[in-house]
């Protein structure tokens, strides 16, 4: 797809951060799958596309990352550009450098930057600061690329997104934030299974029942995960300490103990469920090694799908 497409459409994503996906329509997110899934064909079949020659993204990492570093790394080197790794530690911002000051100055010589970070107010303040597209690459409160690439792998596999049932069972973290919001626009149904005091937060799930409103999705909050996964199209679950929580590894493996997606929970899904998982996994905790290695499960497809689904917004905003 071409920019001349996304003008055809009556879209207009030039310019624009990607924080979170509530920030985007339905038809703007639908057109990204659509985006990621022509790119993927491109890179397949062997044609050149090249529509970001000449720019480059910084990508500031605060937070260890296989997928999100190497799949903006090669996805902006494949469109014709230039990705420059910036950790924490190198930039001056480790040494009490303000968000705002960075923000100002990699703007001067930077056409868009992705930041991975954990307090989601860091991404918020570098959008204030800077005057260049900010991707939020992961923050405590979100993971809108990964929900992205999510839902086209799901569109890939089912055909279609509309009236399906996603059941995500476990800790209520920026995973299954991104997943509510992005599941909701798109008309998906979301049911969700944490343990008592583990579950997503009050704003995101308030926002994803005004999202549900419009697009006649349903979001269901439940403790049971059997309850969460009856009928599911898609079981989906993610780790009980996320990145900044290991210091509470020991309590949640005892409070997520019945949360394992497991041969037994799968029977309550559809026969020809999917299963899904942002990586990296735990075997033996949130995911048994026969579920998460077995026929059903797509989480490599997943990890692919990072690459294009990345493609298609940095190609869009940049
Ligand atoms: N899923 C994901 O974001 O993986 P990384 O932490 O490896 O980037
Ligand atoms: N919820 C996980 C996702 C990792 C990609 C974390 O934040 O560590």
């Amino acid at each position: 797809m071409t920019n001349s497409t996304q003008k055809d459409t009556g879209l207009n994503l030039r310019g624009r951060d990607f924080i979170g996906l509530a920030d985007y329509s339905s038809e703007e997110i639908q057109y990204l799958i659509d985006l990621a899934v022509e790119l993927k064909r491109k890179q397949k079949e062997g044609e050149v596309y090249q529509p970001l020659k000449g720019k480059t993204l910084g990508m500031i990492f605060e937070k260890s990352s296989t997928r999100t570093r190497v799949s903006f790394e090669v996805g902006m080197f494949q469109l014709g550009g230039h990705a420059l790794f910036l950790s924490r530690n190198d930039l001056q911002i480790g040494r009490g450098e303000t968000i705002w000051d960075t923000a100002q100055t990699l703007s001067r010589y930077l056409d868009g930057i992705m930041i991975r970070t954990f307090a989601h107010r860091t991404v918020i303040e570098l959008a204030r600061g800077a005057t260049i597209p900010i991707i939020n690459g992961l923050s405590d409160l979100s993971h809108p690329c990964q929900a992205l690439a999510d839902y086209q792998t799901i569109y890939e596999r089912k055909g279609s997104l509309k009236g399906l049932k996603l059941a995500y069972i476990g800790d209520g973290n920026n995973m299954v934030h991104s997943l509510m919001v992005g599941g909701c626009k798109l008309g998906m149904n979301v049911s969700v299974a944490s343990p008592e005091g583990y579950g997503p937060d009050r704003e995101m799930i308030e926002a994803s029942r005004e999202i549900a409103a419009q697009t006649g999705s349903q979001l269901q909050i439940v403790t049971d995960p059997k309850e969460a996964v009856a009928d599911a199209d898609v079981i989906y679950t993610d780790v009980w300490a996320s990145m900044g929580f290991e210091e509470e590894q020991a309590e949640r493996v005892v409070a997520f103990r019945n949360y394992q997606v497991n041969e037994e929970l799968v029977k309550y899904a559809k026969p020809d469920y999917l299963f899904m998982h942002c990586l990296p996994a735990h075997r033996g905790e949130e995911v048994s090694e026969g579920i998460i290695d077995g026929s059903h499960s797509i989480v490599f497809d997943q990890a692919e799908n990072r690459l294009h689904a990345q493609k298609a917004i940095m190609a869009a905003i940049l």
